[in-house]
């Protein structure tokens, strides 16, 4: 499947992604700067922060109380807010779009 990363400059990231994967490790085995994953997944830093696109939101599904009480520790965090290292890839997920924070810290 793929997924789209957008950096804050409009600048796009279209990989190709693994099922199983999470939207966290997509972007790191590709290259897409903006993610940091200090923790390496395990919904622990808060720094794997993404915006997911509006139209795909319901899709992903929300956060679990874990992610929850872990996003109050990301910066500027809106509604569509979740952390990608959560947001586990397959099929359904094909076209995924993700919008990346201005920052991790
Ligand atoms: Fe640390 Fe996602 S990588 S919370």
């Amino acid at each position: 499947p793929k997924i789209i990363y957008i950096e804050q400059n409009g600048e796009r990231h279209e990989i190709d992604a693994k099922v199983g994967n999470t939207v966290m490790e997509g972007a790191i085995k590709n290259n897409v700067p903006g993610i940091d994953a200090d923790c390496g997944g395990a919904c622990a830093c808060a720094t794997c922060h993404v915006y997911v696109a509006e139209e795909w939101f319901e899709k992903v599904g929300n956060p679990s109380v874990m992610e929850e009480s872990m996003l109050d520790f990301a910066q500027d965090v809106r509604p569509t807010s979740r952390l990608s290292c959560q947001i586990r890839i397959t099929d359904a997920l094909d076209g995924l779009t993700v919008e990346l924070p201005e920052s991790q810290h």
